[in-house]
C-alpha cells in the first residue's frame, strides 16, 4: 500500500516542477503563447500610445483619464512575460530572450518599474511629471525591443 502513495508524492512533486514554468502549462500550443503575448503588446502599445499626444502637448492633458489609462497599462504589463516560456520561440521574438533570460528578465523589471513610475507619476496630476516618466517608459521598451525584438 505503500508503493502507490510515493508514486503519488512523486507525481505531485513533478507537477510542482512543472509550474515552475506556468507558460508551459497554461496554452496548448506554443502558436498559442506567441499569439497571447503578441495580443498583450498590441494593447501595451496602444494604452502607451494615446497618451503620447498629451505628452507632447498636442492633446489637452486630462489627470483622471491619464491616470485610468496608467493603471490600465500597470496591468497589461505584467502580461507578455508568463508567455516566453521553453518551447515557444518564434514569432518577433529573438531567440536572445531565451539564450539570455537574466538579460530579458531585467528588462522586463526596468519596463515594469518605468510603468509603476509612470502611475506614481500620474497620482501627482502634473503634466510636467507624466511627460518625463512616459519618456522613460518609452526608452524601456526601446531598450527590450533593441535586444530581443527582431527588426522588421
Ligand atoms: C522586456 C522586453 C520588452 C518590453 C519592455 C517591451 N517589449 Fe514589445 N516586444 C518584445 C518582444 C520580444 C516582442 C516580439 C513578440 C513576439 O512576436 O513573439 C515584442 C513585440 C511588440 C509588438 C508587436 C506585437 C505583434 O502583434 O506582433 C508591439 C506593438 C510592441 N512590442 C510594443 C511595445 C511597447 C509599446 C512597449 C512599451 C510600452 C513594449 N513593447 C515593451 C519585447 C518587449
Amino acid at each position: 500500500m505503500k508503493k502507490p502513495l510515493l508514486a503519488l508524492a512523486a507525481a505531485c512533486a513533478s507537477a510542482a516542477a512543472l509550474f515552475h514554468f506556468p507558460a508551459a502549462a497554461q496554452f496548448a500550443k506554443p502558436d498559442d503563447a506567441i499569439k497571447y503575448r503578441q495580443s498583450a503588446f498590441t494593447l501595451i502599445s496602444a494604452h502607451f500610445g494615446r497618451m503620447g499626444p498629451v505628452a507632447k502637448g498636442q492633446a489637452p492633458y486630462d489627470a483622471e483619464q491619464i491616470k485610468a489609462n496608467v493603471q490600465l497599462l500597470q496591468t497589461l504589463a505584467a502580461l507578455p512575460w508568463g508567455a516566453f516560456g521553453p518551447g515557444t520561440e518564434g514569432g518577433g521574438a529573438r531567440a536572445e530572450v531565451w539564450s539570455d533570460e537574466q538579460g530579458f528578465l531585467k528588462a522586463q523589471q526596468r519596463f515594469v518599474q518605468s510603468v509603476d513610475k509612470l502611475a506614481q507619476a500620474a497620482a501627482t496630476g502634473e503634466l510636467v511629471n507624466v511627460r518625463a516618466a512616459f519618456g522613460d517608459v518609452g526608452a524601456s521598451c526601446k531598450a527590450c525591443h533593441d535586444s530581443y525584438r527582431q527588426r522588421r
